[in-house]
């Protein structure tokens, strides 16, 4: 098997920077993009340089670490409070959907609240390692992912995936990539459905490429076959990542995944949602209260940024849709697998140590 990128990663000490994939640049070019301060961070996020709900909440992990960088030696803790806070609200608002960024902020806070009374030094090198330690869990809920998801898979199984669920969208394998990469690691002959996913191509540009790299057989569709293909029986199960899960087990992911699963539903085919714990809101009743980004309008009216409307043509971008539980086969988690998707599954699966 070939390898998997890293796509973010820390630099030296507490005084120090990270690095992190320049996604728009892929599949031409893989090049490190060297994160230095506050916003810069937040614009990679913006601009989904960094992206993926997993990576976006260890990169705003490592956001609040570089936003405590200019404070100074002899700093109190009311101003180490206040330049928490800014790098805090300028992370949170960079996106809305996934609620990783949300989750890692808050673990971020609570580390503040509980050594936030040392030196800036210190300070800083307490949020690092709080960061570095939510980069390694997510490394290890992939591999959890992979082998849990892996188990679902049957030697011969022509999958489809949408968006990009991989590598680039964690700190480690993935999640709906991970059950890829862990099945065809155990000897399993798999084939891969590869939808491109309109507007930003996260398909194409980078799953395609992934995939290609790890030397997982891989086939890119547009959008729209995906219909066709699994009325002709040519798809044998679906998994996708998700941004927001709620309580439900109603699933938030890339715009076009609600489709999908409908398709899946009409055909009988089964339908799994690959994500770690860390990607549910249990304070959210049901899919309708999450947030869905609205990006712009230009993403539709462009492609790879060249022209493909006339000019002037008004657009709608919401960036995720919503997946009614219902739809969904299994709910594939690093703790186990809820299927059939319910509340009461959910909340018995997280609560699991
Ligand atoms: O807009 P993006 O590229 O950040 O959207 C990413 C997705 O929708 C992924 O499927 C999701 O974040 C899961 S990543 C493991």
């Amino acid at each position: 098997m070939g390898t998997v990128p890293e796509t973010l990663r820390w630099i030296g000490d507490e005084a120090g920077h990270c690095e992190l994939i320049e996604q728009t640049l892929l599949p031409s070019r893989l090049e490190y993009l060297s994160v230095e301060d506050l916003e810069t961070m937040r614009d990679a996020i913006l601009r989904l340089a960094v992206r993926g709900a997993p990576a976006i909440g260890i990169a705003a992990a490592y956001g609040i670490v570089l936003g405590l960088r200019g404070l100074a030696d002899t700093a109190f803790r009311d101003d180490i409070d206040r330049a928490f806070a800014h790098a805090r609200e300028r992370l949170a608002s960079a996106r809305p959907t996934a609620v990783n960024l949300f989750a890692a902020l808050d673990r971020m806070e609570e580390r503040l609240h509980r050594d936030g009374d040392g030196s800036p030094r210190d300070v800083r090198r307490s949020l690092l390692q709080e960061a570095l330690a939510i980069h390694e869990e997510d490394r290890a809920m992939c591999d959890a992912l992979g082998r849990e998801g892996a188990a679902l898979v049957e030697d011969g199984d022509r999958l489809l995936t949408h968006c990009n669920a991989g590598a680039l969208a964690t700190g480690g394998r993935g999640t709906a990539l991970a059950v890829m990469y862990t099945a065809h690691e155990q000897g399993k002959t798999i084939s891969v459905w590869v939808d491109e996913t309109r507007p930003l191509l996260q398909g194409a540009r980078l799953t395609a490429w992934e995939l290609g790299r790890a030397g997982v057989p891989a086939t890119l569709i547009c959008d729209g076959a995906a219909a066709s293909l699994m009325a002709a029986g040519r798809v044998d199960r679906v998994f996708t990542g998700a941004d927001r899960i709620a309580r439900n087990g109603d699933a938030a992911n890339k715009i076009g995944t609600y489709g999908v699963a409908a398709l899946a539903k009409v055909h009988g085919i089964p339908f799994y949602v690959v994500a770690p714990s860390t990607t549910f809101d249990l304070s959210l009743a049901s899919g309708d209260l999450i947030p869905i980004e609205e990006r712009p309008s230009d993403e539709v009216t462009q492609i790879l940024g060249r022209p493909a409307a006339p000019k002037g043509q008004a657009a709608y971008n919401p960036a995720f849709d919503v997946t009614p539980a219902s739809l969904i086969t299994g709910l594939v988690t690093e703790k186990g697998v809820v299927t059939p998707v319910t509340e009461e599954g959910i909340l018995q699966l997280l609560s699991r140590e």
